[in-house]
């Protein structure tokens, strides 16, 4: 994710073993890979056999770094929605982005389209597989300046109303779609209907769970009102906070038919200083900003009063949260559910457990930060869907420590249990209360042996048509740049050519956990690995990379024996799971290890064992990301995010930086011809109508 400044992490606590040096130990205790009962991947929810179906017909798409969308033969695409296109009827379709305020851009698709979701337009459970009309919501995870306001010259030229347009370019939107004889399109919002919205970090939105009344809230809350007057005919409840959502990464579908958007790096949201003293009188609030790295890059006198850390220290409190949006009410006000635990959100993934409780799955996507659950008190009513609407106020949040032995728990996040881990590490820190608890998740997670991850992004598990977890859940490791180590058990270590090499991991990998009894509330797991990102065919086991010219150990073989096989990628974000349990993986910073290949879309079945074959399906534009990767309920289209087109060039320059030397845009899609590049959902099909991927 580029844009925002670097972030200082400092532990608070003991640093559990990292998961790749279990990966390895355990890999000895083992002996080997393949057989071992408990960790049959093909086990469980897929067929013995893989079908062709399974293997995907389509004819994978060979690397390139064309400014375009590439696809298998037989398969287009066209621009569903781009950042800055009208959501309502009687204003211009295509915006002028030079001209753009904070008051279009609220009525306008938002920057840097990341998460995708689906909703039927009419709620009903489970799912219908035939909707000819759609609710889309859409992740605006972050705002690039450099991407922004084409005719500005210089970052020192830009106006505080400039900055504030790009605010309102962050947070969700939610947009109508339909179906007609020529494909998915936008439908935009009239007087009279429609439920298209923008939800900013301007938005009003409420706090509801056990954190709701945290000091640090009701601190920041009481400044954000102050600097964020409410509007008049506003119809929210009188206590809403006026901060919105941002930093939008991933997030997940509720069975009840709500979105959740998953807050990741809000630190880019501040500018300006932590107060010294402050800090030094609130060591809390000192490791709250240095743990999450805030203030990030800004401009602290031209930004919106609410997000300079001078004047509201602690408003970064009321950020990383998973916020859930009823899409079908564009009235209805968002509600941050602080029994989630706050953390760099990277997604909220739900499953229903055996008994009825609902499971979501969230990863904290930050260097050695850590994977959760939380499990709902009471029990899903696919009956009434009012009586669930409420469900995430109540539960239990836990944590997940990955054992050498390739068993695993989810240690429950409580407030004993996270003192006396503290007292026993002689920390001075504690935590007050259950709200202290879930403001400081990350902190208690640590104390309480949490294993720390290279970087875990999105969460997917496998579930029936009812929305049953199955019991696999795969969880995507993007990479780990700081991990510079040659560690016994770490599964690069194996690089023959220089065996005492410190390596991070630069490519990824992707952990399959198997949940006790095919119950997603189990507190156990087992787990293994699914693949290593990389290169299945390396010639030599190490290429230089792009962006920092460092040696990095691209191999996809653990003890020897490849985890994949056929085309290579790294850098794993998103993913979805199809009805066949194919998993679609998107890139982000593939392109900085494998240079010949723009940011790509991969498919792999579940159900062949490794080495698991891996084929390319799409290949982005010049600088993009690819995120957001998810089917239609048909599986006869797929949408996709296509996120910061020409944030660089080819060569890895970065778009920040040569932008204000005078560089001409490195792309221009999706508009083509000279056009200035926006971010944009865009919707693929297979030219003879069929399902996709087979
Ligand atoms: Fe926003 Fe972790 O990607
Ligand atoms: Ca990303
Ligand atoms: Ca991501
Ligand atoms: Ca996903």
């Amino acid at each position: 994710m580029p844009g925002l400044g670097v972030r200082r992490i400092i532990k608070a606590g003991r640093v559990a073993k990292h998961i790749n040096d279990l990966i390895a130990s355990r890999r000895a205790l083992l002996g080997g890979l393949v057989g071992f009962p408990l960790l049959d991947l093909a086990a469980c929810a897929t067929p013995a056999s893989p079908s062709a179906t399974q293997r995907g017909g389509f004819a994978s798409v060979s690397s390139t770094n064309a400014d375009n969308v590439t696809l298998p033969p037989g398969y287009s695409w066209r621009k569903l929605i781009a950042w800055g296109d009208a959501l309502f009827d009687g204003m211009p379709d295509a915006p002028n982005l030079d001209a753009m305020t904070r008051t279009d851009q609220e009525r306008r698709f938002g920057q840097n389209n990341d998460m995708l979701a689906l909703f039927a337009a009419e709620y009903a459970f489970p799912p219908p597989k035939t909707q000819d009309r759609m609710i889309l919501c859409a992740n605006n995870e972050y705002t690039s300046l450099e991407l922004a306001f084409p005719a500005l010259r210089s970052p020192r030229d830009i106006t505080a109303e400039q900055i504030e347009a790009l605010y309102a370019a962050i947070g969700v939107s939610v947009v109508d779609v339909a179906r007609d004889g020529t494909g998915w399109r936008v439908v935009k919002s009239n007087g009279a209907g429609g439920r298209n919205r923008r939800v900013t970090p301007f938005s009003p939105v409420m706090f509801t769970g056990p954190a709701a009344q945290h000091p640090w809230i009701v601190a920041a809350s009481a400044i954000v009102n102050a600097a964020e007057p409410a509007r008049s005919g506003a119809t929210a409840p009188a206590n809403a906070v006026r901060c919105g959502t941002g930093a939008n990464c991933a997030g997940g579908l509720t069975p009840w038919g709500t979105y959740l958007t998953a807050e990741e790096n809000f630190d880019g949201l501040f500018a300006g200083a932590l107060d010294i003293d402050a800090q030094f009188n609130q060591p809390e609030l000192a490791i709250d900003a240095s743990s999450f790295g805030y203030p990030g890059a800004g401009f602290p006198d031209k930004a919106p009063r609410q997000f300079r850390l001078s004047e509201n220290p602690h408003g970064p409190s009321l950020y990383g949260w998973v916020v859930e949006i009823d899409p079908h009410d564009p009235t209805s006000v968002p509600k941050k559910r602080t029994a989630l635990g706050r953390k760099k959100n990277e997604c909220a993934t739900s499953a229903i457990a055996n008994d009825g409780r609902v499971a979501i799955y969230m990863g904290d996507d930050q260097r050695d930060e850590h994977v959760y659950k939380f499990v709902t008190r009471a029990r899903f009513d696919p009956s009434n869907r009012a009586a669930n609407m409420d469900l995430l106020d109540r539960g239990q949040l836990y944590c997940a420590q990955f054992g050498e032995d390739g068993s695993g728990r989810w240690i429950a996040l409580t407030l004993d249990a996270a003192n006396a881990a503290a007292a026993a590490e002689d920390s001075p820190l504690r935590f007050r209360d259950e709200a202290d608890l879930l403001v400081r998740a990350r902190d208690a997670a640590r104390f309480l042996g949490a294993t720390p991850m290279d970087r875990p992004e999105d969460i997917e598990a496998i579930c029936d048509e009812n929305w049953r977890g199955l019991g696999p859940v795969l969880i995507a490791c993007t990479y780990n740049t700081e991990r510079g180590f040659a560690h016994p058990g770490n599964p690069r270590r194996a690089d023959p050519d220089h065996p005492n090499r410190a390596q991070s991991n630069l490519t990824g990998h992707i952990v399959r956990l198997d949940e006790t009894n095919g119950d997603s509330a189990a507190t156990t797991f087992t787990w293994d690995i699914f693949v290593m990102a990389g290169d299945p065919n390396a010639e030599s086991a190490t290429v230089r990379t792009r962006g920092s010219g460092a040696p990095a150990f691209v191999s996809t073989a653990i003890n020897g024996e490849p985890t994949t096989s056929g085309e290579r990628f790294a850098c794993p974000d998103n993913m979805f799971i199809d009805s066949s349990h194919r998993v679609w993986i998107a890139t982000d910073g593939s392109d900085a290890v494998f240079e010949n290949c723009n940011d790509c879309l991969m498919m792999t079945p579940v159900a062949i064992e490794r080495p698991r074959p891996i084929k390319r399906f799409l290949v982005g534009p010049v600088g993009a990301e690819i995120c957001g990767p998810l089917m239609a309920p048909d599986e006869n289209a797929f949408f996709c995010s296509i996120q910061h087109p020409g944030a660089n060039d080819v060569a890895g320059l970065d778009f920040a930086t040569s932008r204000w030397q005078g560089a001409a845009p490195m792309s221009h899609f999706p508009d083509g011809g000279d056009a200035w590049p926006r971010s944009a959902v865009i919707v693929i099909t297979r030219d003879d109508g069929g399902r996709i991927g087979d």
